[in-house]
């Protein structure tokens, strides 16, 4: 036996977890100030939500889902991706009418693992569903764009993309199709597999599409409302001074995108995995799971990949730690006292030396020793550089300071 997480999984484990803590307390809080509330959904989902809804010609769908068969005989997968999850909630729910969710959780998707390549991630992400307008897809983005840098990414472009709908998708893919046939000796065998079935995927293929530059761009196929949707959304974020980059070739690797897509790429991460979330406008969705037209526009970041490029700063959990010469009885009345005044205080339950309490202090890093010497008697509060003696009820006014 080999005591190790699966291949592709992590252990996130102090003091790297303190940033995790943190970046998904600011999603908790963010997602809710821009008015989406939670949702939580199963992990596993019928096995045909993902291939109808995610779409079989994906990469998502072919290769990567984690798929088994229950004890009742039925085929269901680890969610590799929240939006038909989503979707099929919104659906089931009987809502009607423009509706809210923020979701944070794990994924799963049997990839060939590296750095921010994982079987096992943790996304965030939002869905709006049921609003057709462009300024949904603007307070999408600008949602996300907020994430990002709140959380410490400074390095970050938003591309940008329409894809079409229905009306106007066809024309483009055949322009597409038959520019690609003429090309189909230099495409990957993968590539060129999916000329006929679905070409656009193949713009999606890292291996081939950086030598696809000249190809047919969706955004000159687009019919009158498509175009005028794309503006609108343009135009919305340059409102909100949010800076993007057109990429003609953003074709996400998704197959329910319609109208508009979009990617946060962290400029200091590798190509491979630089793509810190992403996300568009999935009209046709609710119709390929089964349910009544509805149209949504949504994203997801990956957790992981922030951390990634924040370079995963290690940060004290706690504000204090707590050492007491007269034993652990005493130590947990204080802890709890300050603790009840909102300190992030910890102390040895068992009774250890002072020297020992001390170490444990300086191995946990903290930025504050509080030393308990007996009722009556003042604390000792000692910092890195300073050190005041205070009456116990003054501590968290002191550290409020
Ligand atoms: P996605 O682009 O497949 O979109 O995934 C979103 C983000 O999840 C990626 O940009 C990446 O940061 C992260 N991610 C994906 N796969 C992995 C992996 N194997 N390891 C680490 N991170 C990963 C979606 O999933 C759509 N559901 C987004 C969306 C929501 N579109 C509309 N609404």
């Amino acid at each position: 036996m080999s005591f190790q997480p699966p291949k592709g999984t992590d252990d996130i484990i102090a003091p790297e977890s303190q940033a995790w803590r943190e970046t998904l307390r600011l999603w908790e809080e963010l997602s809710e100030r821009y008015g989406y509330p939670l949702v939580s959904l199963p992990i596993f989902e019928s096995t045909e939500l993902f291939e109808r809804g995610v779409g079989d010609t994906s990469e998502v769908v072919t290769k990567q889902m984690y798929t088994f068969t229950d004890q009742g005989g039925r085929s269901v997968t680890l969610r590799p991706e929240g939006t038909a999850g989503v979707m099929r909630a919104y659906l089931d729910s009987g809502s009607r009418g423009a509706w809210k969710a923020a979701y944070s959780g794990p994924f799963f998707r049997y990839e060939r693992p590296q750095a921010g390549r994982r079987r096992q991630f943790w996304q965030v992400g939002v869905e709006y569903v049921d609003v057709a307008g462009p300024v949904a897809d603007v307070e999408v983005v600008e949602l996300g764009y907020r994430f990002i840098s709140d959380s410490g990414l400074s390095e970050v472009v938003l591309l940008l993309n329409s894809l079409g709908d229905p009306e106007c998708r066809p024309a483009y893919v055949e322009a597409l199709r038959s520019y690609l046939r003429d090309r189909r000796s230099e495409l990957s065998a993968d590539s060129a597999a999916l000329i006929e079935r679905n070409p656009l995927r193949v713009l999606d293929s890292k291996q081939d599409s950086p030598r696809l530059t000249d190809a047919p761009r969706t955004i000159d196929y687009l019919c009158a409302a498509c175009a005028e949707h794309f503006a609108a959304v343009k135009s919305g974020l340059e409102r909100l001074g949010i800076p993007y980059e057109e990429d003609p070739n953003l074709v996400r690797g998704l197959d329910y995108y319609t109208r508009t897509a979009f990617e946060y790429i962290a400029t200091g991460l590798d190509a491979a995995q630089n793509a810190v979330g992403g996300g568009g406008r999935y009209d046709g969705l609710a119709e390929t799971i089964g349910g009544r037209s509805t149209p949504g526009v949504g994203f997801a970041l990956g957790v992981d990949r922030i951390m990634l490029a924040l370079g995963a700063p290690e940060r004290a959990h706690l504000d204090a730690y707590l050492v007491s010469e007269t034993g652990p009885g005493d130590a947990l009345e204080v802890a709890s006292r300050l603790r009840a005044e909102g300190i992030r205080v910890d102390f040895d339950t068992e009774d250890r030396s002072v020297k020992a309490q001390f170490r444990t202090a300086g191995r946990l890093e903290v930025p504050v020793v509080l030393v308990w010497k007996g009722e009556g008697v003042p604390m000792d509060v000692q910092t890195r550089d300073d050190r005041v003696s205070l009456p116990v009820q003054e501590v968290s006014t002191w550290f409020r300071r």
